[in-house]
């Protein structure tokens, strides 16, 4: 009888075992340059990021946090004014609005996929006195709905921010990538996304000329000219280890994210044999209690830097510390939402007053998803989940 497998949440050795050979050139290239801050390197994966995003200009940047404060500093956002934005997202989405002194002003989400509820921050908006900006997320690597967004920015006349830290490649319902549809984008390379470096780095990307000048300004302490400053910008740089890290994995990008969409099938199937449906039907609705990631139809793309589940508040914990002591890797994205924590308190929204997002964090759990798994580590993950929430659906103790 084989072992049980253990299965991590995500294990990043097997990927750069595969494509050692080429990442260890590539940092022995920069090495040898001896450049570190921005030159050749950045620029080529500007120019690949740019291409592989259907858009005209990138511009890299130290995180995918900065890359919000970067854009929100090159629309000229200025203390005070207001940023639409979810508050069931990760932390620097809030962060960097306030990080420039802007107001955010919290939407709720759309409950059956996570991402900002248009309909929500219209309402967000009216109530706005000096709207600025418009900030949706594409949380887990699915498309928001950039038309409505769209729309709304130029009905209000504000820009329209696409925080698309977790959704490289993702496409919208007409099969369009993420990111274009903005007057700006801004992601992350964070290790654990789908395109990751080996540290921290980020991008902004935009259609206009006019923006990406101002971010590369930006990006070096508001800068053009070497020690002539014209703006208060940052030391928002992207290094040449990490840009070069990164050029050897993006020619990967597409079969990573062919994995782990072979990986989502294999637990959409067998949650839907275990009798559970996707996120379109309420848990409330009864049935198999666990509710399955819904993907919007091809030629939309979820990226699945995130494979979601949901299931009874009472369960969701009980339901980690099972998985944990079957060597499961597993986590909460997010357990609080950003307008109940402590340090975004002076924005002064009540518990209660975003009923989807605060359902959501303590409903979900992240399964893992990483596009190394093997069958049998699926396999595992998906009996154990549906034995235990079979079983104490069964029994309906806190359910
Ligand atoms: C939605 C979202 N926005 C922004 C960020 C910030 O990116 P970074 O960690 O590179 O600063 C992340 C990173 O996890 C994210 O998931």
């Amino acid at each position: 009888m084989s072992a049980t497998p253990v299965v991590p949440l995500l294990d990043l050795k097997p990927q750069y075992q595969a494509i050692k050979a080429d990442i260890d050139a590539a940092i022995a290239r920069v090495v040898a340059s001896q450049v570190f801050i921005l030159g050749p390197e950045i620029e080529g994966l500007e120019r690949e990021i740019a291409q592989y995003c259907s858009v005209s200009h990138a511009v890299g940047c130290s995180n995918g946090s900065d890359a919000i404060v970067l854009a929100l500093m090159a629309i000229g956002g200025k203390p005070g004014e207001e940023v639409v934005c979810p508050s069931y997202t990760f932390f620097a989405t809030g962060g960097a609005v306030a990080r420039v002194g802007m107001k955010p002003v919290w939407a709720d989400i759309d409950p059956v996929t996570y991402n900002m509820c248009p309909e929500s921050a219209a309402q967000a908006a009216g109530r706005c006195r000096s709207l600025k900006a418009i900030l949706p997320v594409h949380l887990y690597g699915q498309a928001a709905d950039m038309d409505a967004f769209a729309a709304l920015g130029t009905r209000l006349k504000v820009a329209v921010i696409e925080d698309a830290a977790q959704a490289i490649g993702a496409k919208d319902a007409q099969g369009i990538p993420v990111g274009g549809k903005g007057t700006m984008a801004t992601w992350s390379f964070f290790p654990s996304k789908n395109l990751g470096g080996f540290g921290d780095g980020g991008m902004c990307t935009t259609n206009s000329a006019e923006l990406a000048d101002a971010l590369k300004m930006l990006r070096v302490h508001g800068s053009k000219i070497k020690y002539m400053h014209t703006h208060v910008g940052m030391n928002g740089r992207l290094d040449a280890l990490q840009a070069a890290v990164l050029r050897v994995k993006l020619r990967h990008l597409e079969s990573w994210h062919a994995g782990r969409a072979r990986n989502a099938k294999f637990y959409d199937d067998a949650f839907t044999q275990a009798g559970a449906s996707d996120s379109r039907t309420p848990l409330a609705k009864g049935g198999f209690a666990l509710r399955f990631p819904y993907r919007l139809p091809s030629p939309a793309r979820h990226i699945y830097n995130q494979y979601v589940l949901r299931v009874p508040q009472g369960l969701r914990d009980e339901l980690r510390a099972h998985l944990t002591e079957q060597k499961i890797g597993t986590e909460v994205y997010y357990p609080v939402p950003l307008h109940l924590q402590e340090c975004f308190e002076y924005l002064g929204a009540r518990k209660g007053s975003l009923p989807h997002s605060e359902a959501a964090a303590l409903e979900t759990i992240a399964l893992p998803i990483f596009p190394e798994l093997s069958i049998e580590q699926l396999r595992h993950v998906a009996e154990q989940v549906v034995a235990f929430v079979g079983r104490r659906a069964a029994t309906a103790v806190g359910v």
